[in-house]
Formats: structure tokens, sequence, C-alpha cells
């Protein structure tokens, strides 16, 4: 429940970044010594992941955002559909899983609100590693009982979890694996960073080429995971909806520019006082600017349906175009719900503004069409009532003590 026209003041602090934590933790599974990982967000799709590894055979203590995961004994190279179901990204224990175990078991994950989102490409760059695959029942079976070995890959289209599905193969396959066509975002070079503390030899990350050489065996490690540059983006919205003052702490700046050059172009003062942070100012007045969502450095498409919220409140008409997934606008109905102008044509939507929006209750489709209409909710007159807010817990550790800390008048109800 938000009661909106509350402009943020004061300071958020971000937490570690989920789509970091999630390939990390798969990388666990790599090594048979101990690996201890900082800044981990317990959140809902970070315990999925956790229970993932346990099913392996793993030992997994979460003290706080420490986890420790030691992955000595794995027992069942596999990933059950029960878990998989609720969590697309556990296709990333395939790899990792193939080149330790030289097998592994995966459930195909379905569909999802926002896509079809198959994983034909993580299973042709391992079939390029030397895996022999096959699908039945809706699990993918790999096998490479010989151990994988290097080759170039090139993936036919950007895919994040398909690159770190793929590194994660490649740091224990015999020989030198090129993939091209790689995924560069931060999340992608933090796991590199972890793989290369474990002993991994892998040059490019957050290139479009990655070369890696294979290594017999890696080992423990410690690593604290970056900042979440998608809950960064998000607070940042949330300061310039609500025509506040907010500094965002515990944040990594270079990770989020193509958002915030958007935001300085429609008006919004951002600045970055001190390393790790940034101030927003909203002062009302907002020029509405186009949004193509790309891959990373491009505009991120985790951050679409929140600028939609935001340019519901500019001057003007707002083409977004989302070039990533193929039914991401879920959003766009709820936010016309409260007063929004937006209009979908295929593959994009285009947003009229200003509009005053008013409090409704609303229904959240996915984790970041629920954040637009938290931010929605912050810039509306009276209560905005979210349901199925279980969606943002995937995402989002302590969203409303965070936005209530920064004055927002948002409680979770029963
Ligand atoms: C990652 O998903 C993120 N998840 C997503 O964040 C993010 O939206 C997405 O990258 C794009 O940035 C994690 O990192 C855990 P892709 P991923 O493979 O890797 C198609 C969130 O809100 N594709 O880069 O699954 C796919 O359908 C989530 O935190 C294939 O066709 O995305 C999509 O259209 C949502 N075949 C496009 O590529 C494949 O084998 C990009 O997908 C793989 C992908």
């Amino acid at each position: 429940m938000i009661q909106g026209g509350v402009p943020l003041q004061g300071e958020i602090a971000v937490s570690g970044a989920k789509n970091s934590a999630l390939p990390v933790l798969a990388a666990c599974l790599l090594t048979a010594e101990p690996v201890v990982l900082d800044r981990i967000p317990p959140v809902r799709d970070i315990a999925t992941m956790e229970k993932l590894l346990e099913h392996a055979g793993a030992r997994v203590t979460v003290d706080g955002e420490r986890v420790t995961v030691d992955a000595g004994d794995i027992r069942h190279a596999e990933a059950p559909y029960n878990l998989v179901k609720t969590m697309r990204a556990s296709s990333l224990v395939l790899g990792p899983l193939v080149a330790r175990c030289g097998r592994a078991r995966v459930s195909v994950p379905g569909g999802c609100a926002i896509g079809a989102r198959p994983i034909n490409l993580h299973v042709a760059g391992l079939e390029r590693l030397g895996a022999v695959t096959r699908q039945e029942h809706g699990y993918i079976e790999a096998e490479a009982p010989h151990g994988l070995h290097g080759a170039e890959v090139y993936f036919d289209r950007i895919t994040v979890t398909g690159t770190e599905d793929l590194l994660m193969a490649a740091v224990l396959a015999q020989g030198e694996t090129i993939i091209r066509n790689a995924a560069r975002e931060p999340e992608v070079v933090d796991l590199a960073e972890l793989l290369i503390k474990m002993g991994a030899n892998i040059e490019g990350a957050g290139t479009p080429v990655i070369r890696v050489k294979g290594v017999s065996k890696l080992h423990g490690a410690a690593h604290a995971i970056i900042p979440d540059r998608i809950e960064t983006g998000t607070f940042l919205i949330a300061g310039a909806i609500s025509g506040g003052d907010l500094l965002v702490t515990g944040c990594q700046p270079e990770h989020l520019r193509a958002l915030l050059g958007k935001l300085a172009n429609a008006g919004v003062e951002i600045c970055e006082p001190t390393a790790g942070a940034l101030r927003v100012r909203g002062n009302g007045l907002l020029k509405s600017i186009d949004a193509t969502t790309e891959e990373h450095p491009g505009f991120a498409t985790d951050l679409q349906a929140q600028f939609m919220a935001l340019m519901t409140q500019a001057e003007g008409s707002s083409i977004i175009k989302e070039n990533i997934f193929e039914n991401r606008f879920m959003h766009a109905p709820e936010l016309t719900r409260m007063g929004a102008n937006i209009r979908i044509e295929g593959r994009q939507a285009i947003v009229a503004g200003p509009t005053r929006l008013s409090g409704a209750q609303v229904i959240a489709s996915d984790l970041r069409a629920s954040a637009s209409l938290v931010l929605a909710g912050l810039a509306a007159q009276g209560e905005t009532l979210i349901d199925r807010v279980y969606h943002i817990d995937r995402g989002y550790y302590q969203i409303e003590a965070k936005l209530a800390g920064a004055g927002a008048r948002i409680r979770r109800t029963a």
C-alpha cells in the first residue's frame, strides 16, 4: 500500500546485485573447496539458487549477506523442475555441473511473463565444447564423460546468462575457448573476477570477445559482489518521480551511464557527490525522452518499466522501444489504470505526458513491472494497492523499508 505525493528525502543504500549473485553462486559448483561470498542480497531468487546448490549436494551457510558454499561433494548433477519453474536463471548450473561432473540434468525453464526465453544458445555453446545433449521429459541432459574441450563459440544473439553459463564451462575445459558476441554486462565481469580468484585464466570479460584458457581445477576464494545497478536506477527514478532530493549510496555509477544520461536529458538533476554515491533531485519539470532497450552498455531492459513510469510525468511524448524481450509492456495497462496515457504499438510504447496519476488497485506481473507500479504509486494522488507483490521480493531486498526510510508512506498489507 502506498500513499503517494510525498517527495523522497534522505538516503538509501543499495544491496548487492541479484543478477551477479546468481551466476556467482552457481560458480561455487566448480570447486571442491569453500567459496565465501559477500553482499549477497537475501531475496527470493537467491534462496532458490541456494536450494539448487544444496539439492546438488553442496553445503550452503547463510549469515546475513555472507554466503559460504562448500561443494566438496556433488551427489546430484541436476536442477529439478520444482525449483527451475520458480526461477529460470537456474539454467546457470548447467555449465558448472557439466564442467565439474561431466554431466548435468537441468529442467528446461518454461516461458515467463516477459517472453519465451529459451536456453537454446546455452545448449549450443556447450555442444561446441564437446557436450552431448538431448532433451527429454522437459529436461536437458548434457554429458561430457571425457571432459569438455576448448572451442570458438559465436553467440547468434547476445545472451547474459548464456555467456555466464559458457564461461563457467570453459574455465575447466581442456584448451582455449574464445567466446564471441559475448554479453558485456557488469555481472559478467563480476563473475569473471570471481573465477580468476578461483584460479581461472580469463581475458576480455566485459568486451564482446572473451578468451579462456582451461585449467584442471579451481580452488576456493572470497569475493564481494558488485552493487545492484537496476536497484540503483529504480531508486534514482523514485527520487525523480516523487520530486524529492535523494542520495543513493553504495552504488557504482559507471554501471548505469545510459540511464544517467537519459535522466539528465529529461531534466532530472543528478550528481555524484562522493565515490559510490548518486544524488537525484526531481525539480518538477521533466522533458519526454525516447528510450530503446539494448544490451549493456545500452539502456537496460530491466529499467524500461521504471523509466516508463517516469515518462508519464514528462512534458510531451516519449517513444519507448523494447528490443530484448517480446512481451515486456505488461506494466503499461496497470499504469493506464492510474491515469497514464500509453499507447502500445508492437515493440514500442508511446507515453504522452504529463498525466496526473491517481492511486488505484493494480496487479504486479513481473519483477521490474512491479517496481514501476511502486514508482507510479509514489507520484500518484491517494492510495495505490499493489497485488502479487511477491514478484518484487524476487529482486528487491527490503524495498518498502528502504523507501520508507526516505519518507515514502509505504507498507505491506496482509
Ligand atoms: C538476464 O536474463 C537477466 N537475468 C535479466 O534480468 C535481464 O532482463 C536479461 O539478462 C537481459 O539483460 C539474470 O541475469 C539472472 P538473455 P537472460 O539471455 O540471461 C533470448 C531481471 O529482471 N535468448 O540476455 O535470461 C531471450 O529470449 C531479469 O532481473 C534466446 O533466444 O537474458 C531474450 O529475448 C529479467 N536463447 C534475449 O535472448 C537463449 O539461449 C536476451 O536474453 C538465450 C536467450
